[in-house]
């Protein structure tokens, strides 16, 4: 028996990355799932990869009128939604003097408005079916400050602050729809993969990464070291975590003090 067995799942930014791991999970647990992603070539070879519960919707989260769209979708193919994963986001590298405006509205459009809109648009349909879950895709980013990822943390904060509105907007309406928060770093993904260029632009602007991590760990997470934790947030194991973050970093953000000499 699956632990996701008759549940119908959206996923944002799923034709890579966390978003894969994921549907990839999601579908193993017994789910149907509509993954969705602007990567209509990404998301097309993961849909013929995973057979007649999944299917790929191309999907800017940034759009209004595409998230009716997108929910529509999950509705009328498979009845129901009972589970969204607002997972989709982007980084520009800047700090509060450098970054543009237009780097603040990308990243904020992405993460801040996807995520009010998936979250609004999903409480109507799950409402409707008796309750569902949402999970949020945030960051350590919304936990400490930084620097070069002004905007990320900004867009990450957002994100972090609406999940618990959501969550007691919806406790308070009895609509028996939780949401929560997740706050990986320094997961294997293309999005990590892309850190060189990232640093390279840090660097251009005079700064440089730190030689280690805090803790002194240098090994990078894995997708299903996150996917689990979605997967749990998703199902009814969780039933009485809402409006709260789970954080993903192997001590990064509580490591202090001491360090073996
Ligand atoms: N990898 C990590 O260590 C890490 C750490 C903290 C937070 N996160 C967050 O986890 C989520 C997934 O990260 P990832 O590492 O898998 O990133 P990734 O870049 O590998 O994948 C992100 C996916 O989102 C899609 N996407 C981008 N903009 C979109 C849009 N406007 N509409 C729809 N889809 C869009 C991309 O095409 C891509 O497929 C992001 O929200 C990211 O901020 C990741």
């Amino acid at each position: 028996m699956g632990r996701l067995d008759g549940k119908v799942a959206i996923v944002t930014g799923a034709a890579k990355g966390l978003g894969e791991a994921d549907s990839r999970l999601f579908i193993a647990e017994g789910a149907k799932v509509v993954m969705t992603d602007v990567d209509a070539a990404g998301g097309e070879a993961l849909d013929r990869d995973l057979g007649d519960n999944a299917v790929f919707v191309k999907h800017d989260v940034r759009n209004e009128e595409e998230w009716v769209r997108v929910v529509d979708e999950a509705v009328s193919r498979f009845g129901r939604l009972d589970i969204l994963v607002n997972n989709a986001g982007v980084v520009e590298v800047g700090n509060i003097e450098s970054q543009t405006t237009d780097e603040w509205r990308f990243v904020n459009a992405v993460s801040a408005d996807g995520t009010f809109f998936g979250c609004k648009y999903a409480v109507k349909a799950m409402k409707e079916t008796g309750g569902g879950s949402i999970v949020n895709m945030a960051s350590l980013a919304s936990v400490q400050g930084e620097s070069m990822f002004t905007a990320y943390c900004a867009a990450k904060g957002a994100v972090e602050a609406l999940t618990r509105a959501v969550a007691v907007h919806c406790a308070q309406m009895k609509y028996n729809i939780r949401c929560n928060s997740i706050h990986p770093a320094g997961i294997q993904t293309p999005m990590v993969a892309d850190v060189p260029n990232k640093v390279a632009k840090a660097m251009e602007q005079g700064f440089q990464p730190p030689a280690a991590q805090p803790t002194g760990e240098t090994k990078l997470g894995e997708p299903n070291d996150v996917a689990n934790a979605v997967l749990f947030l998703a199902s009814d194991e969780s039933k009485y975590l809402n409006g709260t973050r789970i954080v993903i970093d192997n001590t990064i953000s509580v490591t202090s003090g001491f360090v073996p000499a």
